[in-house]
């Protein structure tokens, strides 16, 4: 296509203004009564999940209208031949924003050739009549943000001191079931396990050093790329959870410090490995 190169720090601008729009239009919603639909039998959606998108990707087309958009609810839009795919997940965390559970998100993210650029993630914490959103932000090479301060992940070397956080999907398969005994292993090994139900979210606590590790199986493009490009420039190492090369498409991340990572591979490879043995397919996802 013709569009010329953007400068990261441009397109965080940009996804910050995008995660922006989308959270304000959370917050407007967040305390009334919420219109649920099913996608599938626990799988919920909401009439603000599809009006968070709205918000942000009419940001993103009004900055960008050269570039290819895929958000969760409408799928790919845009020129799909662009070298920049933004990945937009408008409510992350879509069960717990339904309860007015605290731990939701709008995800914004910018890949160039497939690799998260820029990315912004726009937390959701306190709860009913006292929320108060926290924003993390990129851009790739310039380190990661918390509010605009500097955030770092944690230096514990230990899984036996490590607290850590696992995420389930809608889809109760193998790769679930496998997640269990997992949960199960390192609810032993570690001081707990969370499942806090917003992967975005996961993945910034990873970046800010309040947990050591996250993993989980199947998620999306727009579950990940801000969170991962987040996590990546807080100093975690991210992988797949049979320690190949990440890409958002693949179908399993584990993101963590250094030290810690080898140590939860060594539990996490040999189940991956064995449900790829059993035929389960984890080999990553493509845009339909
Ligand atoms: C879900 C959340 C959840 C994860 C699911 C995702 P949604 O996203 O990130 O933590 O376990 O796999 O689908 O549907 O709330 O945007
Ligand atoms: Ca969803
Ligand atoms: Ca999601
Ligand atoms: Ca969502």
């Amino acid at each position: 296509s013709s569009e010329g190169s953007v400068a990261f720090e441009d397109l965080l601008e940009v996804a910050e203004r995008a995660a922006k729009a989308g959270a304000a239009v959370v917050s407007e919603r967040v305390d009334k009564p919420r219109n649920i639909e099913f996608k599938g039998a626990t799988d919920l959606v909401t009439d603000t999940d599809k009006a968070s998108e709205d918000a942000v990707l009419s940001v993103l087309r009004a900055s960008f209208p050269d570039h290819a958009l895929l958000g969760e609810e409408g799928g790919i839009s845009g020129d799909v031949n662009s070298e920049y795919l933004w990945c937009v997940d408008p409510l992350d965390g879509t069960t717990n924003f339904a309860h007015g559970y605290p731990c939701f998100a709008v995800s914004v993210a910018v890949l160039q050739k497939g690799d998260p650029v820029a990315g912004v993630v726009v937390e959701f914490a306190g709860g009913p009549g006292s929320w108060v959103t926290k924003t993390y932000s990129a851009a790739k090479g310039k380190g990661a943000f918390l509010n605009g301060s500097s955030i770092k992940v944690s230096r514990c070397k230990d899984v036996n001191q490590s607290l850590l956080v696992t995420g389930f999907g809608y889809e109760h398969d193998d790769a679930w079931m496998a997640n269990l005994e997992l949960f199960k292993d390192f609810t032993d090994e570690s001081r707990g396990v969370r499942r806090l139900g917003a992967a975005a979210v996961d993945l910034c606590h990873v970046a800010l050093g309040i947990v050591e590790a996250y993993w989980e199986y199947r998620l999306k493009p727009w579950d990940m790329a801000a969170g991962v490009l987040i996590a990546k420039e807080a100093g975690a190492k991210i992988t797949t959870m049979d320690g190949r090369p990440f890409t958002v498409f693949s179908r399993s991340v584990l993101a963590a410090n250094e030290v810690i990572h080898s140590s939860i591979l060594e539990r996490t490879q040999p189940e991956t490995e064995a449900l790829m043995q059993k035929g389960i397919d984890l080999s990553p996802w493509f845009l339909p």
